[in-house]
């Protein structure tokens, strides 16, 4: 079943080359449109398919990698009726372009407020605390897999992530629900953003 991406930036691009390099397939868009993808899609091969945004989130899990001011502009364009039966992976950060100022969340975790744009998804954080190059890079070290965290409200789509993840090589950490989970891996705030770490093997 292929991954959709949203979003072919720095994340996108380091979690499709994951994602590939595992033999899975992905589904990604941007917001210039299939065209622009082209050298992307030679560079990784076969396994890679230049999208719509609407086809991106027509797949069973669907990755939000655009900037935080971007994503009710993305999610529009996905124009899905029903994000029921999908696992939308928020990868964002409340803050970026174009001042970088972090965004007033009113008390809840930025991903609780993602999840209101997606009504129906099961809604995974993930991938949000580590830089591009280095969720880019090879999960599996000699020292050990390097380490994701992940959280969300539905058990079974934190379950069925993580073990997406370990098939790529990471070692998911699953922190629980979005208000504790995800306040954990706030950025900025949390205490996790930016920690490597790797779990022995
Ligand atoms: N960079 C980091 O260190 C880092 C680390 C962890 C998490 N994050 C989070 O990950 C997310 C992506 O960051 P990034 O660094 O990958 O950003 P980026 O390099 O600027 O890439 C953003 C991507 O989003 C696409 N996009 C923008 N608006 C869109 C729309 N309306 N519909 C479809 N695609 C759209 C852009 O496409 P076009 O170029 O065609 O506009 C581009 O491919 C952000 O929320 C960020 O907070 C970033």
């Amino acid at each position: 079943m292929p991954i959709g991406i949203i979003g072919a930036g720095a994340i996108g691009q380091a979690l499709a080359g994951r994602f590939v390099a595992a033999g899975e397939q992905v589904v990604i868009s941007n917001s210039r449109g299939p065209r622009s993808l082209r050298g992307l899609a030679s560079s990784m091969g076969p396994g890679l398919r230049p999208a719509t945004v609407g086809e991106s989130a027509d797949e069973e899990i669907v990755v939000l990698a655009v900037p935080w001011r971007r994503l009710r502009e993305a999610v529009a364009a996905a124009d899905v009726p029903d994000w029921q039966e999908r696992i939308v992976i928020d990868t964002t950060n409340p803050l970026g372009p174009p001042d970088f100022e972090a965004a007033a969340l009113g008390g809840r975790t930025s991903s609780e407020l993602v999840s209101d744009l997606v009504q129906g998804a099961r809604l995974v954080k993930a991938f949000n605390t580590l830089t591009p190059d280095v969720l880019g890079a090879d999960p599996r070290t000699p020292a050990g897999r390097r380490v994701i965290f992940l959280s969300g409200n539905h058990a079974g789509a934190n379950e069925r992530i993580a073990r997406l993840a370990g098939r790529v090589g990471w070692a998911a950490v699953d922190l629980g629900p979005l208000a504790s989970g995800g306040r954990l891996q706030q950025f900025p705030g949390g205490p996790l953003p930016t920690l490597n770490l790797l779990m022995e093997p």
